[in-house]
C-alpha cells in the first residue's frame, strides 16, 4: 500500500478515477495522465437496493481505499445525458431523473464526467478504425458504436427484439445464461452476431464485459474478446482533446425539469 501511494505522489498531474458501476459490482480504479493504471482495482457488490443513495454511498467507501485523484470517470448501466440518469433497466427503479454528475460532484468534490458504462467500455477496447461495435455481456447487454473512433452515443440496441419476442437483453444477459446455461446462451449469441453484422455491418466487433469469458463459440475473424478491464481503462476518453463529453455538468444549474429534490435530500428528509 505504501509503495502504491508512493507511485501515486510521484504520478504526474491530473489522475483520473475510473468508476465503472455495474448490476452486480462497482468498480474503481486510478489512471495515470496515459489511461494507464496505478495500484490496484477494487470491487463492491452493488448495494441491493441500487438505490442512488446505496451507490453513492458505496463509491465513497469505495474510493476510500485508492489514493488522491483530480477528476473522476463513470461508466453507468444506463442512458447518460448530459450528467442526467435516463433510465437504468438493471438498478433501483428511482434512478431516472437523478442527475448523477451533480449528486457525485456533492461526495467527491471533483470534476466529474459520466457516460454510459457500454460507451466507456468501448472506448477502451477499439482500434479508432472504420465501424466497430462494442457488446458488453454483463448483467445487462450493453452497445456502443464507434465510427473512426467517434461515438455515437447511447445505442440501446439490447432493449430492441432479438427472436420469439424476446429482447437481446433478456436473451442473453446475465439472468438467461444462469437460466438455460452457457451451451444455449452461447447458441444464442452466435445468432447475436450474425444479425448484428447484417443489421450494423461493423468491421470489427468486441465482445466483453464480465461473462465475454463464458464465450466458447468459434468467432469470426473480425470479432474478438475485449479485456473486462477495458470497462475502467475507456474512462481516460471522457477526458481527452475534443472528447465528445460535455464539460461537467456538475458545474452547471440544473435545468432539467425533475420536481425531485436531489438524492442526498431525499435521504435527509427519510430519516
Ligand atoms: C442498459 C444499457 C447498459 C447495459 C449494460 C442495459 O440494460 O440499457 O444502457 O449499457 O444494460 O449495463
Amino acid at each position: 500500500m505504501a509503495s502504491t501511494k508512493k507511485q501515486i505522489a510521484s504520478t504526474p498531474q491530473p489522475i483520473t478515477l475510473a468508476i465503472d458501476i455495474g448490476g452486480s459490482g462497482i468498480k474503481a480504479i486510478l489512471l495515470n495522465q496515459k489511461g494507464q493504471p496505478i495500484g490496484k482495482r477494487l470491487r463492491i457488490a452493488t448495494p441491493q437496493p441500487s438505490t442512488p443513495q446505496a451507490v453513492l454511498v458505496g463509491i465513497t467507501e469505495l474510493v476510500k481505499g485508492l489514493g488522491n485523484f483530480d477528476r473522476v470517470s463513470v461508466g453507468f448501466p444506463g442512458v447518460i445525458q448530459q450528467g442526467w440518469v435516463k433510465n437504468a433497466p438493471n438498478l433501483d427503479q428511482t434512478w431516472p431523473g437523478i442527475n448523477l454528475a451533480h449528486e457525485l460532484h456533492g461526495q467527491l468534490k471533483k470534476p466529474i464526467r459520466i457516460a454510459n458504462d457500454a460507451d466507456v467500455q468501448g472506448f477502451g477496447a477499439i482500434k479508432g478504425k472504420g465501424v466497430e461495435l462494442v457488446i458488453t455481456l454483463g448483467t445487462g447487454f450493453g452497445t456502443a458504436l464507434f465510427i473512426n473512433g467517434s461515438l455515437v452515443p447511447n445505442l440501446e440496441i439490447g432493449h430492441h427484439p432479438f427472436q420469439k419476442g424476446k429482447t437481446y437483453e433478456d436473451d442473453l444477459g446475465a439472468a438467461a445464461l444462469k437460466k438455460v446455461g452457457k451451451k444455449k446462451w452461447n447458441q444464442r449469441l452466435n445468432k447475436a452476431i450474425k444479425t448484428l453484422d447484417r443489421v450494423i455491418n461493423y468491421d470489427h466487433l468486441f465482445l466483453g464485459g464480465g461473462n465475454g469469458k463464458k464465450v466458447t463459440i468459434e468467432l469470426p475473424p473480425n470479432v474478438t474478446i475485449a479485456s473486462n478491464v477495458a470497462g475502467l481503462l475507456g474512462g481516460i476518453a471522457l477526458w481527452a482533446n475534443g472528447s465528445q463529453q460535455p464539460p461537467s455538468s456538475a458545474d452547471r444549474p440544473q435545468t432539467k425539469s425533475t420536481n425531485r429534490p436531489s438524492a442526498s435530500k431525499r435521504k435527509q428528509k427519510s430519516s
